[in-house]
Parts: C-alpha cells; sequence; structure tokens
C-alpha cells in the first residue's frame, strides 16, 4: 500500500513538482480548462484531494468544493494550506475513498489527478470512471491524470529513465532508493496505456475526450458528460 500516511505523504507537496515533469503546467492547464468552463459558484468534485495542491489553486475561484480523500494525513496538510490562505473558502473535505463517496449530489466538474494507477485494471478502474460519470450533470466536465505510459514503451525503459530523472531532479541517490520512491508512488504501479484509457472513458460514457497533457509517464485528458457525440 503506498506510504501516504508515512513519509511520502509528509514530503509530498515538497517533491511532486520535481518528481513529475510538467506539473506545474498541467496543473494551470487545468485550472484554465475549468475557468473557460465554469461559472462562479458552481460546484466542483476533487477526488484525491490530499495535499491540496488542487484546493489551493482552485479555493480563488469562487466555486462551492468538495474534497475526498482516504489519507488523514494528506488531508491535514490540505486543512494546514487552505487555512494559510482563505480559511472562510466554501470547501467541504471527506475522509474516504471516492468509491465509498454516497452523497447523491450531481457536479458541474470532477477532478482526479493522480489517482487511478492506484487501481488495477480488473473492473476497478472501470467502476471508478462510471462513478465519476453518474455524479456528474449533463455538459459537466470531467479532468482526469493518471501515470501512464506511453504505447510501444517497455517499462523497462520507462522505469529507467524515471530513475535517472528522480536522480538529476536530486529527490534520490541511490537505484535502490528511486526504486522505493517509485514503489510508493504507484503502489504496485496499476499502469496503463492512452489507448486503453481512452476505451474506458468511452465505456463509462465519455464524450468529446483530449488529451490535454502528455509526458513520458504520465496523461492528463478533459471529456464530457453528454449526448452530442
Ligand atoms: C499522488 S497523490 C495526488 C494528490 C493530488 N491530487 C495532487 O495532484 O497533488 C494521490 C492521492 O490520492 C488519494 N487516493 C488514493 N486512492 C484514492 C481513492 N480510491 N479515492 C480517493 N482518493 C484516493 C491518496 O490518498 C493521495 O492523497
Amino acid at each position: 500500500m503506498v506510504d501516504f500516511e508515512g513519509e511520502y505523504g509528509r514530503r509530498y507537496n515538497n517533491m511532486i513538482e520535481r518528481a513529475m515533469p510538467g506539473y506545474t503546467g498541467m496543473s494551470e492547464l487545468t485550472l484554465a480548462i475549468l475557468r473557460s468552463h465554469m461559472k462562479t459558484f458552481e460546484n466542483l468534485l476533487v477526488i484525491g484531494a490530499g495535499g491540496g495542491n488542487e484546493l489551493i489553486s482552485f479555493a480563488m475561484e469562487g466555486w462551492n468544493i468538495t474534497g475526498i480523500d482516504p489519507s488523514p494525513q494528506m488531508l491535514e496538510l490540505a486543512k494546514q494550506r487552505l487555512a494559510q490562505i482563505k480559511p472562510e473558502s466554501k470547501i467541504e473535505l471527506l475522509c474516504d475513498r471516492f468509491e465509498n463517496f454516497e452523497k447523491s449530489k450531481e457536479f458541474d466538474a470532477i477532478t482526479s489527478i493522480l489517482v487511478m494507477h492506484f487501481l488495477p485494471d480488473d473492473g476497478s478502474k472501470s467502476n471508478f470512471l462510471k462513478k465519476v460519470f453518474h455524479h456528474l450533470k449533463e455538459g459537466a466536465i470531467y479532468i482526469h491524470v493518471d501515470v501512464c505510459k506511453l504505447a510501444g514503451t517497455p517499462m523497462e525503459t520507462v522505469g529507467e529513465i524515471a530513475i535517472n530523472y528522480l536522480k538529476s531532479a536530486g529527490l534520490v541517490h541511490t537505484r535502490a532508493e528511486a526504486m522505493e520512491f517509485l514503489k510508493n508512488g504507484s503502489s504496485g504501479g496499476h499502469f496503463s496505456v492512452p489507448t486503453r484509457m481512452e476505451e474506458l472513458f468511452r465505456e463509462a460514457g465519455f464524450i468529446q475526450i483530449q488529451q490535454f497533457f502528455q509526458g513520458l509517464y504520465y496523461c492528463g485528458w478533459m471529456m464530457k458528460k453528454g449526448s452530442v457525440k
């Protein structure tokens, strides 16, 4: 199980921008996509809200935000950061897995950033996406960013490059440390490839599926719930 309750979780906010090349650009694009789609005072669900990166970025927009994350430590980090910037933010935080989210509420937008790679492709990814779809209003937008390797690139090649990258980013010094780091960040590594991800999005019912971000081992998509193909 990934160590969001331990050292990895404590370090998360200080290292994610270095661990994931392009993270800041991806986050800025995510905000721009949401701004283009959402008017003020609409409802947004942030899946995997722990650490607070999305919440900090979205809090100033005036949206009603619900965040869900099963890690108490990651949620606490998010709360501390939010308290520093905007104590009156309209943000509700729930400590649970998204799979257990029970509210009947529908949202104008949902984000899931770096969450679904923790789930195996044995029906769990598919059920997760169908549940996202269920909680969106007609015409609403979903932003999905995932650890996802390029099709055709062998896992060993990606792993080798990632190890070298983490070393040059100063996050680890040895190969063993890099392996441990990658294990914590991927929790068994249920990585997928973009073609499989897009199949899962379509099966869940999404339309207008567009990739807006691509790294060596991360991809981001935006898509809609709607009936117009
Ligand atoms: C890699 S961190 C990403 C945090 C944040 N989205 C970001 O981009 O900085 C993954 C987060 O997803 C949470 N998480 C893992 N499985 C989850 C699930 N089934 N439902 C909701 N959150 C989950 C973890 O607790 C952790 O806080």
